[in-house]
């Protein structure tokens, strides 16, 4: 079995927020649980996919087990070393074995340099390549990505999406890195850019035996690329196993929700955090309020077993938020009734 890379404990991320007149001028802040307890871990060479709506906490995993932002609690363990505390100074030279693909197309990529400096700039982070080696590298990683050396000429703005894509991933692998963390790497493109870039990356993991944690809203890309699956719905892990399982027994019922195209749709235009009565009275959808967060199971409020189940006292008992359970093949769900 293949060596764990990541190993992430208990993490907790809360971000505080001072919202509206009065909050602010009464000092009052609103703290947000983006990430509230959260356990996973990725083996060398494999790919777990992180689903869930918009506002869920995937963007927030994804930096904070890479360091880019300081977890609350928890702990992180990259490669048998526990990062969870190290400083700036110390996670310097990790820095390029564990990188992050954004969501953003125009991340990193300066819109005054061309696509020749803007790969010349990554080779050199973290070594003196001469400049025989760097035009070596530039054109496997052009290779490696399947971009025209007519390319290198461009700036950013004379690309197309797919091609700030693969520009983005080139800056990523110029550094050589072990563990990506691609966030909603495909979610800017046009659905046919889509899947040429989900095929790059597998590509590239079998032939540079990457790491990914791949986060999505879009359950079944993240079935597609991913060994294993985590489902999120406000800050929580609510399901987690091999990816056919969540693809053919989904169990959560909201997993189940997620496959529809109904919430497919929906992902994208509501921040589940959101506060504003406008907001929170939207449809039977619902959103979680952290002023009145719902007891016991959060996903009660929108939860359709719930219901059919003549609202059971158990899903809102405050002492009784359900925990992951182990269903058997490492699957695990929170839900009483799954
Ligand atoms: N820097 C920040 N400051 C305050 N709140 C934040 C910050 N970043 C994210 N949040 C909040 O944390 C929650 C989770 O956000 P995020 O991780 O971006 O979710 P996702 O990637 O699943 O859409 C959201 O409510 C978001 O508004
Ligand atoms: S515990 Fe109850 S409310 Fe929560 S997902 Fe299960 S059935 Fe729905
Ligand atoms: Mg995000």
């Amino acid at each position: 079995m293949s060596h764990t890379i990541l190993d992430v404990t208990d993490l907790r991320k809360d971000y505080s927020q001072r919202r509206g007149l009065i909050p602010m001028l009464a000092g009052r802040e609103r703290v947000i649980p983006a990430v509230d307890g959260v356990s996973f871990y990725l083996r060398e060479n494999e790919t777990v996919g992180l689903v869930g709506e918009s506002g869920c906490g995937k963007t927030t995993i994804g930096r904070t087990v890479l360091r880019l932002t300081d977890p609350s609690s928890g702990r992180i363990v990259f490669d048998g070393r526990d990062i969870t505390r190290l400083s700036r100074a110390e996670l310097r030279p990790l820095r390029r074995e564990m990188q992050m693909i954004f969501q953003d197309l125009d991340a990193g990529l300066n819109p005054k340099m061309r696509v020749h400096a803007i790969l010349r700039e990554a080779l050199t982070v973290y070594e003196r390549p001469s400049d025989a080696e760097i035009a070596r590298r530039i054109r496997e990683l052009l290779e490696q990505v399947n971009l025209k050396d007519s390319k290198l000429a461009n700036f950013p703005s004379q690309l197309s999406g797919g091609e700030k894509r693969r520009v983005g991933i080139a800056r990523v692998l110029a550094v050589r890195p072990r563990l990506i963390v691609a966030d909603e790497p495909t979610s800017a493109l046009d659905v046919s850019i889509q899947a040429q870039v989900v095929n790059l990356l597998r590509d590239l993991q079998k032939h540079l035996g990457l790491t990914y944690l791949f986060i999505s809203h879009d359950l079944p890309v993240v079935e597609l690329v991913s060994q294993k699956v985590a489902v999120m719905y406000l800050g929580r892990i609510v399901e987690m196993g091999l990816a056919e399982s969540i693809a053919h027994q989904p169990l959560h019922p909201y997993t189940r929700i997620l496959w529809s195209s109904l919430a497919d749709k929906r992902s994208t235009e509501v921040n589940l955090y959101a506060r504003s009565g406008a907001t929170a009275a939207r449809g039977t959808w619902g959103v979680f309020d952290f002023e009145q967060p719902a007891s016991g199971c959060r996903f009660a409020p929108r939860c359709p077993l719930y219901q059919d189940k003549g609202r059971p006292a158990v899903c809102t008992d405050p002492a009784s938020e359900p925990p992951l359970r182990d269903v058997g093949k490492g699957h695990v769900v929170a839900c009483h009734f799954a």
